[in-house]
């Protein structure tokens, strides 16, 4: 099914991201294409459109793909930013050069600062749904986008000498855990669904995702299209420098444990299966 999604997602982000004829800013729009159409795992995209079709009981997920692409668009404009000298300066990002790398800091700036916009545009104007429902979906993936803001502020000034891991699970839930919960929130909204389980289900999903990527900075392969080692070097706070790699997995079985527990409100259906078996897979992905 994610790679159903991906296709499907990957289209819309190509005619969203079409750049107008003629426009001396052309650059622009292939800075913001080179990060948006590199590849990803579309874990986002997916998490949208698997809770509309449980949440809907449908299995065509068209009218949630604009949300999917949406919350793409925000998470690539977080990499590009990511990325930057200012912030983890790192060269590598979907086994391909990092966005400034090739075409500067500043035109890199402009296309996350492009990519956030128009993910909330994009949110605010979902076809198939009402205006009400669009509104709902343009304010939640802001407050959300905001809360991932705040969460890389907080990453910015952490350090692994002095963090509590209290302090920690915060920094990483609104870093990670918002785009996440947000992906999943959208697909239930977009369903006309209550967004409660999909929110704490996307919380604690994100903190999986985020300590999976910490130990794949320290333990992965070229297969992960980033380079390794450097959350250690930088002093970064992470599950893996503050609690070292045996407590981290102990941590991401747990997790993966309580994030699958938290679907059983949920419709008992093939889709939920699924997102069982993505919490399984993410405890032990390589990339
Ligand atoms: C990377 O996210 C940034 C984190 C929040 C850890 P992904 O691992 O989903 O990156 P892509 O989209 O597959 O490149
Ligand atoms: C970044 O976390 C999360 C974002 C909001 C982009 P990391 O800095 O650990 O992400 P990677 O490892 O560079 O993908
Ligand atoms: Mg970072
Ligand atoms: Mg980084
Ligand atoms: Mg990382």
């Amino acid at each position: 099914m994610i790679n159903k999604v991906a296709s499907a997602v990957n289209a819309e982000l190509d005619r969203l991201l079409s750049c107008p004829k003629d426009a001396p800013y052309a650059k622009l729009y292939e800075a913001m294409r080179y990060s948006a159409l590199s590849g990803g795992k579309r874990i986002r995209p997916y998490l949208c459109a698997e809770f509309y079709m449980i949440c809907s009981g449908k299995s065509d997920f068209s009218p949630a793909l604009p949300y999917a692409a949406a919350v793409e668009m925000i998470h690539t404009s977080s990499l590009i930013h990511d990325d930057l000298p200012a912030m983890d300066n790192d060269v590598l990002r979907r086994g391909k050069p990092t966005n400034h790398m090739v075409y500067g800091v500043a035109t890199a700036i402009l296309a996350g600062d492009t990519l956030l916009l128009k993910g909330c545009e994009t949110a605010a104007s979902n076809p198939y749904m009402t205006d009400s429902v669009n509104s709902a979906a343009a304010a939640l993936t802001a407050r959300k986008a905001c809360g991932m803001m705040a969460g890389q502020q907080t990453d910015l000034l952490s350090s692994v000498f002095t963090a509590t891991e209290r302090e920690l699970i915060r920094l990483q839930s609104l870093k990670t855990g918002c785009l996440l919960s947000l992906s999943c929130m959208l697909g239930s909204l977009a369903a006309g669904y209550p967004t409660d389980v999909a929110e704490s289900f996307g919380d604690v999903y994100g903190l999986l995702f985020q300590m999976t990527d910490d130990l794949l900075d320290c333990d992965g392969t070229a297969e992960t299209g980033k380079s390794r080692g450097k959350d250690e070097r930088d002093h970064k706070a992470t599950f893996v420098t503050l609690l070292g790699e045996k407590k981290t997995r102990d941590a991401v079985s747990a997790l993966c444990a309580r994030a699958q527990k938290l679907l059983s409100p949920l419709p008992d259906c093939e889709g939920r299966d699924r997102l069982i078996e993505l919490c399984a897979s993410t405890a032990v992905r390589k990339k």
